[in-house]
C-alpha cells in the first residue's frame, strides 16, 4: 500500500478487520518493521487523537517518529502554485515536500478543507501534492474530504460490539456552532458501504454527502424516523457539501437544536450504541446523558485509532 485514502486502499475488509483483531491482541509483534525508518507527521490543524495514536501505532512497529506542526515552528507554507509570494508565507510546499521526505520514510498528512472552494477541497489540493512529490508513501491522517484512519477505527468499534451479522448504523447530522469539514462523514459512509452493515444516513435538507462517498446508501430526513430499531448511532456535524446548494458550500445550513441526539432519540433504537469521533460539542451534538451512557463508545472507538494506525503504517511497511 503506497497511499491510504480511500477504504479501497485498504483491500478486502474482513481481511482488515481480522489483522486488526491481531494486532490488538499482540500490538508490539511487528515491532521489527520500522527497524532504522523514520516516520514524519505533518499537522496543519489541531489534533489530540490523531496526533497521539499515530505516534503510538508508529512505536509499535519499531519506527522512528518526527512531527512537524506546519504553522507553529516550521516556516509558513505557501500552498497554491503561481503566487507572488509577498504575504507571510516564507516558503513553498513544492520545495518544502522534497525536502522533507528527504528526512523520512513514510509521511502522515493531517490537513483541512478550506470550505471556500469545493473544486478545490474536493480536488485534495494539499495531499495530491505531497502523493506527488514526496516519492514517499502518504497517508491521510485527516485530509479536506476524508478521514479514512478514523473510519477504520469506528469500523473495528462496531465489529468488536455489533451483536447481529448486519446491525443497523445510522450516520446522523447534529448541530455545531462552526462550520465543520465533511471528512469524518464522508468517510464513515464510504466505510459502511463496503463493510456489511445496513446504513441509513440522516440530516437537514440541503446537508446530502457527496456520491462519491455516500453512493446509494438510504438518506431519511426524519431523524426519529431514522433512528428506529438503529444498532449503532454515529452522531457528527458537517457543514453544507454543496451537492444540492452549490452556492452554500461550506456554510450552516441549520442550527435546528432538536437535532441533538437525547435520549428521546435513542429511546426508539434497538438498545443502540452510540458513537462520535471526537472532539464533540456536549449538548449541541449529544446531550450529557447520552455520552456518558454505558451504550456509549466514544472511549474505545478513540482508543482503536491506535489500532487502525498500526494496520495502516505495517500495511506500507511491509510494500517497501
Ligand atoms: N477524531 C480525531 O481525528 O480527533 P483529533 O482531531 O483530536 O485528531
Amino acid at each position: 500500500m503506497h497511499t491510504f485514502l480511500h477504504a479501497s486502499d485498504i483491500g478486502p475488509l474482513d481481511v482488515a478487520l481480522a489483522e486488526a483483531a491481531a494486532i490488538k491482541a499482540d500490538r508490539y509483534r511487528f515491532e521489527h518493521l520500522g527497524h532504522h525508518r523514520t516516520a514524519l507527521l505533518i499537522f496543519f490543524n489541531n489534533s489530540l487523537r490523531t496526533r497521539l495514536s499515530t505516534q503510538k501505532a508508529a512505536r509499535n512497529l519499531g519506527l522512528d517518529v518526527v512531527v512537524l506542526d506546519v504553522n507553529q515552528g516550521a516556516w509558513k507554507l505557501e500552498t497554491e502554485r503561481g503566487v507572488v509570494m509577498d504575504g507571510d508565507k516564507s516558503e513553498h510546499l513544492l520545495e518544502a515536500i522534497p525536502v522533507m521526505a528527504s528526512y523520512c520514510d513514510l509521511i502522515g498528512v493531517r490537513t483541512f478543507a478550506g470550505l471556500t472552494d469545493r473544486d478545490a477541497d474536493y480536488a485534495e489540493n494539499i495531499l495530491s501534492q505531497f502523493i506527488r512529490y514526496s516519492g514517499k508513501p502518504v497517508f491521510s491522517m485527516e485530509s479536506a474530504t476524508a478521514h479514512p484512519l478514523q473510519a477504520f477505527a469506528d469500523l473495528i468499534t462496531i465489529n468488536e460490539h455489533k451483536e447481529k451479522q448486519r446491525p443497523k448504523v445510522v450516520l446522523t447530522w447534529a448541530p455545531h456552532p462552526r462550520a465543520l469539514p465533511q471528512a469524518v462523514p464522508n468517510s464513515f459512509a464510504e466505510w459502511m458501504r463496503a463493510a456489511d452493515v445496513d446504513l441509513v444516513v440522516t440530516h437537514p435538507e440541503g446537508y446530502e454527502l457527496d456520491p462519491l462517498f455516500v453512493g446509494d446508501a438510504r438518506v431519511e430526513h426524519d431523524q426519529m424516523k431514522a433512528f428506529e430499531g438503529a444498532d449503532f448511532v454515529y452522531a457528527k456535524n458537517w457543514s453544507c457539501p454543496g451537492v444540492t446548494r452549490p452556492e452554500a458550500y461550506g456554510q450552516i445550513l441549520s442550527t435546528d437544536r432538536s437535532w441533538t441526539v437525547g435520549e428521546a432519540h435513542m429511546a426508539v433504537t434497538n438498545n443502540a450504541h452510540f458513537m462520535h469521533c471526537l472532539p464533540v460539542r456536549r449538548n449541541m451534538i449529544v446531550t450529557d446523558e447520552v455520552i456518558e451512557s454505558p451504550r456509549s463508545l466514544v472511549i474505545p472507538e478513540a482508543a482503536n485509532r491506535e489500532i487502525s494506525a498500526t494496520v495502516v503504517l505495517k500495511r506500507m511497511l511491509e510494500a517497501m
